[in-house]
């Protein structure tokens, strides 16, 4: 099944948002199948934003991810890629919809409470840079049965 990376970023980590945004995603029907607090150094923040390195941009994002740890968590589901940046809302949370976690907490295009995955090759990508295999818990959760019909998993 699809598993996808969030990071709870430390702005949400500062206005004690975490609970909040973990139950949105387990409401769902998404399977938490790693979780840990995480201090970024420049070394590892410099390679998961790589690809906005040439933006003027760069050194704010990276610094505003260094502020404080942030939590890292895998979810897992059918979709949880689309699912999950669906949830999360477009990145400027002044433009965000409402009810997504952007739409609804955040003001904001750097400050804009979570970072997740954009494509399925990205999110193995972004798992890996923070999760060792033995993090990763493969388990099937109890609720299966009544989240999905059994010809759909
Ligand atoms: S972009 O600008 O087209 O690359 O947009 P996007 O891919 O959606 O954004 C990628 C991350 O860059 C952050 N971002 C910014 N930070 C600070 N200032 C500005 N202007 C800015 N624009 C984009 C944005 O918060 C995204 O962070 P993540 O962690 O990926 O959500």
């Amino acid at each position: 099944m699809e598993k996808t990376l969030v990071i709870i970023k430390p702005g949400a980590i500062q206005r004690e948002l975490v609970g909040e945004i973990i139950t949105r995603f387990e409401r769902k029907g998404l399977h938490l199948c790693g979780i840990k607090m995480y201090q970024f150094t420049d070394k590892v923040v410099s390679e998961h934003y790589a690809h906005l390195a040439d933006r003027p941009f760069f050194k704010r994002i990276k610094d505003s991810m260094m502020i404080t740890p942030v939590i890292v968590c895998c979810w897992e589901g059918l979709d949880a890629v689309r699912i999950v940046r669906s949830m999360s809302g477009g990145t400027n949370g002044r433009e965000a919809a409402p009810g997504t976690i952007r739409g609804d907490f955040s003001m904001s295009v750097q400050e804009n409470i979570v970072h997740a995955s954009d494509t399925v090759e990205n999110a193995k990508v972004e798992i890996n840079r923070f999760f060792k295999p033995e993090e990763i818990f493969e388990f099937k959760p109890n609720n299966f049965p009544f989240v999905y019909a059994n010809d759909e998993v």
